[in-house]
């Protein structure tokens, strides 16, 4: 057992923050010499239960959980800052062109690495990531994870119609190929594997039919795609699948909403769509970055809470333009505000926060596994340095509550606030 003595910012089972400013945190290894948090709290209560425990004392740093991005693309991370139209020519013009590169598994490798460093040096310490429709570049991206001891969850894009040679995939083999990657991959350690067809104009119907049987099939794998994100993908959708009620009901039809299934934008939404959600326990991962960069629209918080269904934050790199969770707060802030096209609201620092960690979790099915540092979660943790340039000294120098602090950092911060990551090793 070992104890950090900082301040700790956790969430209650509400999703509300607790902060204790003088906190410790005690973590050790469970049965299967896997570190995991054992005790957190005020450092006076926690202090006295675990005599003798060594400590390492952080002052002036904030303990947090690990942030966790719903929705990102490692084989992206060399396209952030695309410029394009909107999402289809930016699909045409940079992302599939990228993505032909990753039937190189050396290539794969190289960028996973960069992508596992740069999501550590950001804080972040599990992401549901899209990979290509190679085989080659779920392998690396395992692999890697594996190695650092990550949780990480990716998959094979499925996309056997409307795609160029180079990441067109066949219909038959793809869902073989899926098979053998669950059988391989799926809960092995902390790797957890997700059924990925890219959106649904980019699937036969057999296609996505096979990955909703493999969805049946393997119940806690993830499911993980795209949908309602641009109003001329919405269209095309439409024309494609005619039968359908919404775009969103052609995944429903196919046996692709359950729960760990997870739709990265869903923009373009009704409230019958929102209802489908709630109703299956699938998931949005808000992607705000990448849809103000795209200008693809604003996603519609307050229908979401409306109506009450899952949703957590995502960077979507590489339409996304940053790895760091606090652009994205930012940017889900500012998308929150919008209110000429929806009711704004304004979502307490808090929350954005919650969103990006514990709720985050919460969507994933991973609750009180990652997201938190409660006892039980597993170690994956931040030492956060509030004072890390000149304005941020004197900025969270001056909050009169955790509100304030916690806006201060997300306004201000990036990557130069992350001091360390912790990752829960076992052994
Ligand atoms: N829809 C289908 N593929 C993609 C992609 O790679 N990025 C985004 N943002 N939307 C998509
Ligand atoms: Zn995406």
């Amino acid at each position: 057992m070992h104890a950090y003595r900082a301040s700790l910012l956790r969430f209650d089972a509400a999703g509300q923050p607790l902060f204790d400013t003088d906190g410790l945190l005690v973590v050790g290894p469970d049965a299967q010499g896997r570190q995991r948090v054992q005790d957190a709290g005020a450092h006076a209560e926690v202090a006295a239960r675990h005599p003798g425990v060594a400590v390492t004392h952080w002052p002036g740093r904030i303990l947090a959980p690990g942030f966790v991005d719903m929705h990102i693309h490692f084989p992206q991370t060399d396209i952030i800052g695309a410029p394009a139209d909107g999402l289809l020519p930016w699909l045409e013009n940079y992302t599939f062109p990228a993505e032909s590169r990753f039937a190189d598994p050396a290539h794969s490798a190289e960028v996973a690495e960069v992508f596992f460093d740069e999501l550590l040096r950001n804080g972040v310490t599990t992401s549901l990531t899209f990979a290509t429709s190679h085989p080659q570049s779920v392998q690396a991206f395992f692999e890697a994870a594996e190695r650092r001891q990550l949780r990480m969850i990716t998959g094979k894009v499925l996309q056997d119609r409307h795609s160029p040679d180079g990441v067109r995939d066949r219909t038959e083999q793809s869902l073989v190929d899926t098979e053998a990657l669950i059988r391989r991959w799926h809960n092995q350690g902390r790797l957890g594997y997700a059924i990925t067809p890219r959106f649904a104009p980019t699937s036969t119907d057999a296609q996505l039919r096979g990955a909703g049987e493999l969805a049946a099939k393997y119940p806690d794998t993830w499911v993980h795609s795209h949908v309602a994100e641009n109003k001329d993908e919405v269209k095309w959708a439409r024309e494609l699948f005619p039968q359908a009620r919404s775009y969103l009901d052609v995944y429903a039809g196919f046996g692709l909403m359950r729960e760990r299934a997870v739709y990265a934008h869903c923009i373009h939404f009704d409230d019958d769509d929102r209802r489908l959600m709630r109703d299956t326990g699938t998931a949005s991962a808000v992607s705000p970055t990448s849809n103000l960069f795209l200008g693809s629209g604003f996603f519609d918080f307050e229908g979401a809470d409306r109506i009450g269904y899952r949703y957590g934050l995502a960077s979507d790199v590489g339409g996304g333009t940053s790895f760091s969770p606090f652009a994205t707060m930012l940017a889900a802030y500012y998308v929150g505000r919008e209110g000429q096209t929806k009711p704004g609201v304004s979502i307490a620092p808090s929350q954005l926060w919650w969103r990006h960690t514990g709720g985050a979790a919460r969507a994933l099915g991973l609750d009180g596994v990652i997201g938190n540092l409660q006892p039980g979660c597993e170690a994956d943790f931040l030492v956060i340095d509030p004072k890390a340039t000149p304005l941020l000294a004197r900025k969270t120098g001056l909050a009169n509550n955790l509100e304030e602090l916690l806006f201060s950092l997300i306004v201000l911060g990036d990557d130069r606030l992350i001091e360390r990551t912790v990752i829960s090793q076992t052994g």
